[in-house]
């Protein structure tokens, strides 16, 4: 059952691009995004004009990822909530809004009150949801699966690659309903959305160099992820599988928050692994980058094909993809669940059922 895989994570990450690939191309016809979903026709989505994503953990920061997305393409302001602080905190809605819950199992206890929530307040809902049938998936206004297959390790990896995929899919659908994008440009993000999976695939093939850089950190007590933008977002999902199925104490840090207080934290061979896929903001996350090291730490970074590094900087560079900007979370999360899941494997820790977690959180 886990096909010649030691763990289902394994077997999961690996069926990544197989599972993107699912997801996307029934959805893109001649260089168009079909969503098909007929509860949501194109003019109530050209009216919407605020978005709510409300989900937990990994499909939480999937929602932050798309929230990057629909802000660049459709310039329609998108909130992310975690779902057991949005259901009380008596959000304010309007006409026009949308609330999108995301998750995997569509049995999560918060994300479920949310959504309940949304609709006893009359705002229209979307479940982005991979279990067909599961509780959200039937009480959403409408539901766009995510066509991962079964997901079984409880730590998420395909799932979040899936619901990225979506995201960006809606991202286009908005971003040309609010007349932010012209045909052509639609029709160049979907048949860069198609060669995606290529490139994740790519991105899986570079794990000896995960592995070794596994073998650095193994015995490592704390990690540190820092990022700026997007990449941020990346931090905080590889920051959340690492401690989910190694134990390590790991924390993910907005690059340019490190001065008002983390920094004071590095010491002599602390891990900092930087992310860094924006060309933007390459420059400034690769000057934190420097700072920590100057204190000692140990810098990892992760970065494009092709970017400029100093061979002072790093003790281990993982290299991803180039791709569109905005796309790159879809290649540049790969390696770093790779990380989790070796170091987890080095430490010995029991990698598909981490201690005191369950694949579906069923309780409050
Ligand atoms: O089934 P869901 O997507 O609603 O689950 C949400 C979280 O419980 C889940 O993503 C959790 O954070 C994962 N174990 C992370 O790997």
């Amino acid at each position: 059952e886990k096909g010649g895989y030691p763990h289902f994570m394994l077997k999961e990450i690996h069926e990544e691009p197989e599972a993107v690939k699912r997801c996307l191309s029934p959805r893109i016809r001649g260089g168009k995004v079909e969503l098909g979903i007929s509860g949501l026709p194109d003019d109530t989505l050209a009216a919407v004009d605020h978005i709510h994503i409300v989900a937990c953990g990994t499909a939480m920061h999937a929602g932050l990822v798309g929230r990057y997305a629909i802000e660049a393409l459709a310039r329609i302001p998108v909130e992310v909530s975690i779902a057991s602080e949005f259901r009380y905190r008596d959000p304010i809605f309007s006409k026009h809004d949308l609330v999108i819950l995301i998750s995997q199992s569509g049995e999560t206890a918060d994300t479920l009150a949310a959504l309940r929530l949304a609709k006893e307040k009359g705002v229209r809902t979307l479940a982005i949801v991979n279990v067909p049938g599961s509780s959200i998936a039937r009480e959403a206004n409408d539901v766009l699966y995510t066509w991962a297959g079964p997901e079984i390790a409880v730590a998420s990896t395909k799932a979040y690659l899936v619901q990225l995929s979506v995201l960006y899919l809606l991202a286009v659908k908005l971003g040309c309903l609010h007349g932010q994008l012209t045909e052509q440009q639609e029709a160049d993000y979907c048949r860069e959305l198609l060669e995606m999976p290529a490139h994740i695939q790519e991105a899986i093939d570079h794990e000896p160099e995960i592995i070794s850089c596994a073998k650095q950190l193994k015995d490592d007590e704390h990690v540190f992820f820092i990022g700026r933008g997007v990449d941020y977002t990346l931090c905080q999902e590889s920051s959340l599988k690492l401690k989910e199925v190694s134990y390590v104490h790991c924390e993910a840090y907005a690059a340019g928050e490190l001065k008002h207080g983390t920094i004071s934290l590095i010491e002599e061979g602390t891990p900092v692994i930087g992310v860094a896929t924006q060309p933007s903001l390459y420059p400034k996350t690769v000057s934190n980058l420097e700072e920590v090291k100057s204190r000692g730490a140990k810098v990892i970074l992760v970065c494009r094909e092709g970017d400029k590094v100093d061979s002072e900087l790093t003790t281990n560079l993982l290299r991803v993809p180039k791709v569109r900007d905005i796309l790159s979370p879809l290649v540049a999360i790969v390696p770093l669940q790779l990380l989790a899941y070796h170091i987890a494997v080095l430490r010995g820790c029991d990698v598909d059922k981490p201690r005191n977690l369950a694949k579906s959180v069923t309780v409050e």
